[in-house]
């Protein structure tokens, strides 16, 4: 696409809205979400995340969408134009970041597609029962890089005339999935003790917002699920005209991303409620929705598979049309830095990610001596998830603000945003920016390094951690030294980029 003057446009303004909010609403919403919200307790995670999402989330979300808007460009463009050279470095490893996340993105989205088929056989063949193993061969079956490879090129139909065809998709795709959430949610809260989900999701829980992995999980989920520090909100909003109002859309995708965020997870801990279902802390992140709610709608009292049909149906085209956003976000970086044609950057990121997603599925369908590989293709996606998800994330969002607010000068920005924004920003938006979004996250993520490596400062309250790969505790050693070693010196790296901005006073223009 353009980075002049005529570069594409949405269609409308509700376009653009349900665009982003597609991009936000998607498997973060399901199956992290739930996930996560149950590993950290229910009322002790949501109140760290409603913290994250006004105090992190909202603030960051305008400046993502104000420099795509304002600079027209994706994040590679907007950074440097706004922040020098640094700022253009800092944002291709970002969007590197974003190419893994869509990787494995696509390979859950396969698992889920292949478990919607499942629905009207095997699924629930056996009851509850065949659950789980039919889940395990989908795993293990050959056919989900065939699911992995159409999944990939639904994404290069949706994508290929760009606005257009992203705001055709969305038109049709969004209302669905509200309809879809909106049925399951009625559904789980009429089920004997489904109620009781809803009081433990929310009764607060103020001992368990001590732990600071309840924060760092919190945050992640808060970035993940808004598509922060993956350069997709400024791609998007770098379609959008420039007199557009900021806040007001910030506000709406926000808002309507979280709405659904919170219905998904009544759905999923009213059906966890009322089959008893107590999955044990360290239940992996997929098996919560590809595995423990299917179980409980196979004892739902009427029509299991038809719920379970939609259930998967709901994940595929909520992941769908975030996906399409994650891969745009490279797509237009590439267009907008090297001028090619919207063809050719979208056959290479989609030859590059569809090997990726391969890889990320591979290792669950091969044996080594004799034995499943198993084990190793999910450590592998939980460990990538792991880095990408609980620490990329944040430390994009960190260095963002650092080099928006002190290199760019936020006030600049917000004066910006302020001539065409009905809610107008007032002096504490520089504060929130330059100070409270970087000093924050990076307590929450020097603490949970620490934690990670398990060191224990009794006087803090922080014990190792470590983290779940399956049943198994990982610690600092091993497999879990790898992506370590590998994300420290990623850190080491974009910190000695984001000082180095020292070097360039003043922006490029
Ligand atoms: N925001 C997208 C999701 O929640 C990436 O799935």
């Amino acid at each position: 696409m353009s980075t002049g003057a005529n570069r594409a446009i949405w269609g409308s303004k509700i376009g653009f809205v349900l665009a982003a909010s597609g991009s936000a609403i998607g498997l973060g919403n399901i199956v992290f979400f739930g996930a996560n919200a149950y590993r950290y307790g229910g009322g002790a995670f949501y109140l760290p995340y409603l913290t994250a999402l006004l105090v992190l989330g909202l603030p960051m979300m305008i400046v993502e969408l104000a420099i795509g808007q304002q600079e027209r460009r994706a994040l590679p463009g907007a950074m440097r134009r706004t922040c020098g050279k640094t700022g253009e470095f800092f944002a291709w490893w970002s969007l590197l970041n974003a190419t893994i996340i869509a990787m494995y993105y696509i390979t859950i989205l396969a698992w889920s597609a292949s478990m919607m088929f499942k629905s009207f056989g095997p699924l629930f063949a056996d009851g509850a029962a065949s659950v789980g193993s039919t889940f395990g061969g989908v795993l293990t079956s050959w056919m989900t890089v065939v699911f992995t490879i159409g999944i990939w090129a639904l994404n290069v139909l949706f994508l290929s005339k760009g606005t257009r065809t992203i705001e055709a998709v969305v038109k049709l795709f969004v209302p669905l999935m509200w309809v879809f959430m909106l049925m399951l949610v009625v559904r789980g809260l009429t089920l004997d003790g489904g109620f009781d989900g809803l009081l433990y999701l929310f009764t607060p829980d103020f001992e368990g917002i001590k732990s600071p992995g309840v924060w760092q999980g919190a945050c992640s989920q808060i970035f993940f699920s808004l598509s922060l520090g993956l350069g997709t909100m400024t791609a998007y909003a770098s379609y959008l005209p420039k007199k557009s109002d900021t806040v007001t859309n910030a506000g709406m995708v926000s808002f309507l991303n979280c709405s659904f965020e919170f219905i998904a997870g009544v759905a999923i801990f009213s059906i966890l409620f009322a089959f008893s279902m107590h999955p044990g802390q360290d239940t992996g992140t997929l098996g919560m929705s590809l595995v423990v709610v299917p179980t409980g709608i196979a004892q739902f009292p009427a029509m299991q598979t038809l719920i379970a049909f939609a259930f998967f149906l709901l994940m595929v085209v909520a992941g769908l049309t975030s996906s399409i956003s994650i891969i745009e976000s490279p797509v237009a970086a590439l267009q907008d830095k090297f001028g090619w044609s919207r063809r050719k950057t979208l056959a290479l990121v989609t030859i590059f990610g569809a090997a990726g997603s391969v890889a990320f599925a591979l290792p669950q369908m091969l044996t080594i001596n004799d034995q499943p590989a198993q084990p190793l293709g999910i450590s592998l996606l939980e460990l990538f998830d792991h880095w990408a998800f609980g620490y990329s994330l944040l430390v994009v969002g960190m260095v963002e603000a650092i080099l928006i607010g002190h290199i760019y000068g936020i006030k600049k920005l917000r004066e910006k945003i302020n001539a065409h924004s009905r809610v107008k920003l007032g002096a504490w938006f520089d504060f929130q920016i330059k100070w409270v979004v970087p000093v924050l996250l990076g307590i929450v993520l020097l603490f949970n390094i620490a934690e990670e490596c398990g060191l224990t400062i009794e006087a803090l309250g922080i014990s190792g951690r470590g983290f779940y790969i399956g049943d198994s505790k990982q610690t600092f050693d091993g497999l879990s030294a790898m992506p370590i070693v590998v994300f420290l010196t990623w850190f080491l790296i974009t910190l000695v980029g984001a000082l180095s901005i020292t070097a360039h006073k003043g922006a490029q223009k």
